[in-house]
């Protein structure tokens, strides 16, 4: 049977809408609740909906019982204090799973090739139904900053950087992408980040900010480029020694207790 999914996506796995064009206020971002959660880099999330309504941020299928990444249930603590993301998230009308606001400390583009990732926000979604997809909307006003997208971990060829000004709003395939941002600034970069079901309603809502499916990149030196390739590959390598040794130390272990 297959998924459902936005035929805008398909060609590039992302488009980017128009700019968000109503004032932001930073109090929807900064007064609401925050979760020490790692993901990606220095970060803290601040949720909308979760699983249960609880302010968490656990994937839907470490819960019991387990789901796939929709019906979101909404968090009024949260919800109550940022009126205006909680009205953008639900404007397309598509099912929502998890919605939060990712605070990011400022790092390196070495950092951000370092941290890309896949997302799994199709884990036990059930076949014929809507591919789940995330939103971006940029919050702050990076204008240093830039998303970055890769068809291939370690391979910067077709590598797509999409700039992150206040308004800025993305939608990407992350579960088919590598991705990860790139935030040069000094202070941190607030984003909210909408999991939505592919279908007509998503359609819609792309087609009506005009997504496009492919931008220009923003411009970064071969210096910079080479750079971040040698940060990725010399922590790549640092980690799977790491892995390498503990593994050997526990095989070492388990070794010693079968002998006891
Ligand atoms: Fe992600």
């Amino acid at each position: 049977m297959g998924y459902i999914t936005s035929a805008a996506l398909e060609e590039t796995g992302y488009v980017v809408l128009d700019s968000y064009n109503k004032p932001l206020d930073p109090k929807e971002w900064l007064d609401i609740e925050y979760v020490d959660w790692k993901s990606s880099g220095d970060t803290r999330f601040a949720p909308l909906a979760s699983a249960f309504g609880e302010i968490e941020c656990n994937g839907f299928w470490n819960h019991k019982p387990p789901r796939t990444d929709k019906d979101g249930v909404w968090i009024p603590a949260q919800t109550e204090l940022a009126p205006t993301l909680t009205e953008r998230a639900l404007e397309p009308g598509a099912n929502v799973g998890r919605c939060r606001i990712i605070e990011l400390q400022p790092n390196s583009y070495g950092d951000c090739l370092y941290n890309l990732h896949q997302d799994d926000n199709n884990r036990l979604n059930p076949d014929g139904t809507g591919w789940v997809v995330r939103g971006f909307f940029n919050l702050t006003d990076d204008t240093e900053s830039y998303f970055v997208l890769r068809h291939n971990r370690t391979d910067p060829e077709g590598e797509v950087r999409i700039a992150l000004p206040a308004g800025a709003q993305l939608i990407i395939d992350t579960q088919r992408l590598w991705h990860a941002a790139t935030h040069l600034g000094t202070e941190p970069r607030y984003c909210l980040i909408t999991s939505w079901e592919s279908g007509p309603e998503l359609d819609a809502y792309i087609e009506k900010y005009h997504g496009v499916n492919h931008v220009e990149s923003v411009p970064i030196s071969q210096e910079t480029l080479d750079a971040g390739q040698a940060e990725q590959a010399r922590r790549d390598a640092a980690r799977a020694a790491y892995y390498a040794a503990k593994g050997q130390a526990e095989l070492a272990a388990q070794t010693a207790m079968s002998e006891a």
